[in-house]
């Protein structure tokens, strides 16, 4: 009789992880004020709600000033814009990420260039973005990915020798902190998304956090059709602008989480560091390594090594499914694959025709562009656990490690079917 739940024996956990997003009386009662204020929409814009929440986030963050906006993709491009990039500059950006970090660059028509991930940690190789800078380069986008923070040191040692903007793309990393200071006020911007599935999130949103009050007043400008609105209006010029506001209710929910996030993130850090240790005593799964310089993890999706030749060949893909039956759902294998082979990042010179020059006709599967660490961790090697799995109990993490241990412990029943591993498995 079947063990393992994917071939029908009994499922490791059936009762559900703590429900996500999670919201209580605060966010019920923040939403109902906004609606009694009867003041909904965005304009005038920044409107006081998200006015309110943008400085209380900036400043958790250590940063002097944040532009709420419509998503975590737009604000990317506004950061490029507000710095000035135009048509032609190439931006330097890591594969493993969402397609939004490169498309930043594209909507501009400029040109991304890709900086391989290091194996250690998943986030961008400084070396490789030595290697990859040339006299058109005028941008790095940064990803913190998963729980980890990219090595803002040399990041931005490379950027002031070359005097290069630095953009942090903070999806994953709301309540971070690299040495001390803040996700987003590193880097000249910072970028967050608040969509469904991240740390802080009103369904849809985002912010850019800048140091720099010129950098800020574009950013105003550019979220708000191109306006100088009183107070943000001491720049020289026009920018041209589109409606990228967001809503009163989306501060009210945002500024409900902000006021949690300390809570939650030592939550999930507490668990993440137990899952750590609990995973390190499985064979055939490796831990990510922890910078110790990032000094608050901020543990958006839990990523761990998963190496194939430790599990006789089972793929990466096969053993998440394996997980996810016994009950292990937002767990994930190829979250991220390469962005240069993702579909939709399907980007062609007829409609971006910066990219001619470097990539030809079409970036997409482009034969030129090889990152073979990112190749390997998106196709085989990366596990993504969803931070819903770190918000519960201690018993909810020993359930996730459990899980492992008992696909571990029963690998002849998935291999047993599995006649193409078998073939692979016995040529060797
Ligand atoms: C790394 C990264 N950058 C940017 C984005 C874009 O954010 P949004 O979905 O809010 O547009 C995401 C969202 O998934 C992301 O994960």
């Amino acid at each position: 009789m079947a063990k393992l739940a994917i071939n029908g024996g009994p499922v490791f956990r059936k009762k559900p992880f703590p429900a996500w997003p999670p919201y209580d009386d605060r966010e019920r009662r923040y939403l109902l004020q906004a609606l009694k204020e009867r003041r909904w929409g965005g304009y005038p814009a920044p409107n006081k709600r998200a006015a309110a929440f943008a400085e209380k986030f900036a400043k958790y963050h250590g940063a002097r000033f944040g532009i709420c906006c419509a998503n975590g993709s737009v604000s990317l491009e506004i950061a490029l814009r507000a710095a000035g990039l135009a048509g032609g500059d190439e931006v330097i950006v890591p594969p493993l990420t969402w397609t939004a970090t490169g498309l930043a660059a594209v909507w501009l028509n400029a040109v991304p260039v890709f900086a391989d991930i290091d194996p250690e940690t998943y986030c961008i190789d400084p070396a490789d973005i030595e290697r990859k800078i040339t006299p058109k380069t005028r941008a790095i986008i940064c990803v913190h990915l998963g729980s980890n923070m990219c090595d803002m040191d040399a990041i931005m040692k490379i950027a002031g020798e070359r005097n290069l903007v630095v953009v942090e793309d903070c999806a994953h990393a709301h309540g971070g902190f690299w040495k001390g200071k803040g996700a987003g006020s590193i880097g000249h911007f910072g970028s967050f998304s608040f969509q469904s599935s991240k740390l802080m999130t009103a369904g849809e949103g985002g912010i850019v956090t800048t140091n720099d009050p010129d950098f800020a007043e574009r950013c105003h400008s550019l979220v708000n059709c191109g306006r100088k609105e009183k107070g943000y209006d001491s720049y020289e010029g026009h920018l041209l602008g589109w409606n990228y506001r967001i809503t009163e209710f989306q501060a009210a929910l945002l500024e409900a989480q902000l006021e949690k996030l300390k809570k939650f993130t030592a939550l999930r850090e507490k668990n993440a560091r137990y899952l750590s240790k609990l995973l390190s005593a499985i064979p055939g799964v490796s831990l990510l390594r922890r910078d110790p310089r990032m000094t608050v993890m901020p543990c958006y999706q839990y990523l761990f090594r998963y190496h194939e030749h430790q599990w006789r060949g089972l793929t990466r893909d096969r053993f998440v499914a394996a997980l996810a039956a016994e009950g292990m759902h937002h767990v994930e294998g190829d979250f991220y694959v390469p962005l240069y082979q993702n579909p939709l990042f399907y980007v062609t010179a007829r409609d971006y025709p910066a990219i001619r020059e470097r990539y030809g006709e079409i970036l997409y599967m482009s034969k030129d562009i090889r990152c073979p660490v990112s190749e390997h961790v998106g196709y085989h090697e990366s596990v993504w656990v969803h931070y819903s799995l770190l918000m519960g109990t201690k018993k909810d993490v020993d359930d996730v490690a459990g899980a492992i241990r008992k696909i571990r412990e029963n690998l002849g029943e998935l291999l047993e079917g599995d006649t193409a591993i078998k073939s692979r498995w016995k040529k060797k």
